[in-house]
């Protein structure tokens, strides 16, 4: 175990020292639940108070579980259920606050870099890890990239998946960067029941949705994992990097895994971690190992890439920054994660007009009140109102948002009023993403995904 994590303070700085120690905390908690060898449980307990020591050296700080360096950024790297209310891990995002996940408390503290304030207006970003790095190396003409991906378990996204793929247009458009965007079929097929051939077709559809946000071709690389694995020997060789870097113990401290789960799942995490590094895509990068990758995901994938943040470093390559966006509620409220599987969990990109209609009728919870008279009287609570988080995310006008605030709060603007609101704004976005979906052709799919340079020298 020592030798993955490797043992000196050496030059790191009070992050890596911080995200070291957290996941020495995962790797300790993972031995006793397991009841390991008692010597085993010793070592790991050992070297988690070495790393205590050396943090206090360079930050003259103690470590606090949730509270990392001071002038950083950056978050807490605790294991998959982050306290006693928020649980969050790539399969579960659920809580029992009615307000949604308490991002502040889950990661300790809110990004605050402020080169990062406009994605904050966005409306959608909740915390980033490093992305004061990317900017600053950025204004020294440093070029970065993006990576972002999906997971096809299904013909349709819901609206919570296209949050981060709007907000990564958004990067791309902003920056003038290469992108590169990773479908996890193989992912869904070991933890799904579906056929490989299953997952691959899911891969051809929902890559017609990601091309309908408005990607940039020349931009652009999509890749589904069970085509470019065997055509890239680059990326392979990353894959193969992590995995030998990276401990059992580890991902199953990080990702829960138990005896039972298929060998796939568990060397699956370092295929989710090579896209993060720029050797694994030499037809763009000429084969250069040093360009920043930044990843805009949800909080979900977090797991993911702290675990590739950790090894980075020990395969020889630039620990790649995160920007998180906000998790895009159920519609029967924060307190759970949309899934595919229920279709009145959420909104499709699928979904019609009508059903739009009846769904947010139906099935968004309201924060208001009983009867229209308790409403006026005592007024709603946007806070929790699912109606009014969806506008918080899709209504470009600040204003008009705030003044729907304080009206569904005095009760002068009522549920149904909230609802059709909703409604109005979600109805020609999904119609004109279906139209633009409808102009993607087979022919435009297949130039989007296959291994070419892109539109930049490097
Ligand atoms: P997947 O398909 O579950 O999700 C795709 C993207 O959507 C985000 N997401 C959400 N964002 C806001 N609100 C929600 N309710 C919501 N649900 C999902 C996810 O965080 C993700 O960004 N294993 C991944 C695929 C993947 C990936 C990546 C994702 C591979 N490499 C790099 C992000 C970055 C998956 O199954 O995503």
């Amino acid at each position: 175990m020592t030798d993955c994590l490797g043992d000196g303070a050496g030059d790191m700085t009070p992050m890596d020292l911080y995200e070291k120690l957290t996941s020495q905390g995962d790797t300790v908690r993972t031995l006793k639940t397991e009841k390991a060898a008692k010597a085993d449980i010793d070592a790991a307990v050992q070297l988690l108070l070495k790393l205590k020591v050396d943090y206090k050296q360079v930050t003259g700080q103690d470590y606090k579980t949730g509270c990392p360096p001071s002038e950083c950024v950056v978050s807490q790297d605790n294991g998959p259920a982050a306290d006693g209310e928020d649980m969050v891990d790539p399969w579960n995002v659920s809580t029992t606050n009615a307000k949604g996940v308490d991002y502040d408390k889950l990661i300790g503290q809110r990004g605050k870099h402020n080169g990062v304030s406009y994605a904050v207006t966005l409306c959608c970003l909740s915390f980033s890890r490093d992305m004061h790095q990317v900017l600053d190396a950025y204004e020294k003409n440093k070029s970065f990239y993006l990576y972002t991906g999906r997971g096809p378990s299904s013909d349709a996204l819901h609206m919570g998946h296209l949050i981060p793929f709007i907000f990564t247009k958004w990067l791309q458009d902003t920056f003038d960067i290469p992108l590169v965007i990773q479908l996890t079929d193989d992912e869904k097929y070991l933890w799904k029941d579906l056929s490989l051939e299953d997952c691959h077709r899911y891969t051809m559809e929902n890559a017609k949705d990601i091309i309908a946000c408005g990607f940039d071709i020349n931009k652009t690389f999509i890749f589904s994992d069970l085509d470019y694995m065997g055509a890239s020997p680059d990326f392979y060789r990353n894959v193969v990097k992590v995995q030998k870097h990276v401990t059992f113990n580890q991902v199953k401290g990080i990702f829960g895994f138990g005896d039972s789960d298929c060998i796939g799942k568990i060397a699956f995490p370092a295929i989710q971690a090579a896209p993060s590094f720029s050797s694994s895509f030499p037809q763009i990068f000429k084969g250069r190992k040093d360009v920043q990758c930044l990843i805009p995901c949800a909080i979900d994938q977090d797991p993911y890439f702290r675990m590739t943040r950790d090894v980075a470093p020990r395969i020889g390559y630039p620990k790649p920054a995160l920007l998180h966006s906000t998790f895009f509620p159920a519609l029967q409220g924060a307190q759970t994660k949309m899934s595919a599987s229920d279709a009145n969990s959420s909104i499709f990109l699928t979904d019609t007009p009508k059903q739009i209609k009846n769904k947010v009728n139906k099935h968004a919870f309201s924060g208001g009140k009983d009867t229209v008279e308790e409403h006026r009287k005592y007024g709603g609570n946007p806070d929790v109102d699912v109606s009014f988080m969806y506008l918080t995310f899709f209504l470009e006008d600040d204003e008009q948002l705030e003044k729907i605030r304080q009206d569904y709060a005095s009760g002068a603007l009522l549920t149904g009023e909230l609802k059709k609101r909703l409604i109005e704004t979600l109805q020609p976005m999904i119609t004109s993403h279906q139209e633009r979906r409808k102009q993607v052709t087979e022919e435009t799919v297949k130039q989007f995904m296959t291994p070419r340079p892109l539109n930049y020298s490097f």
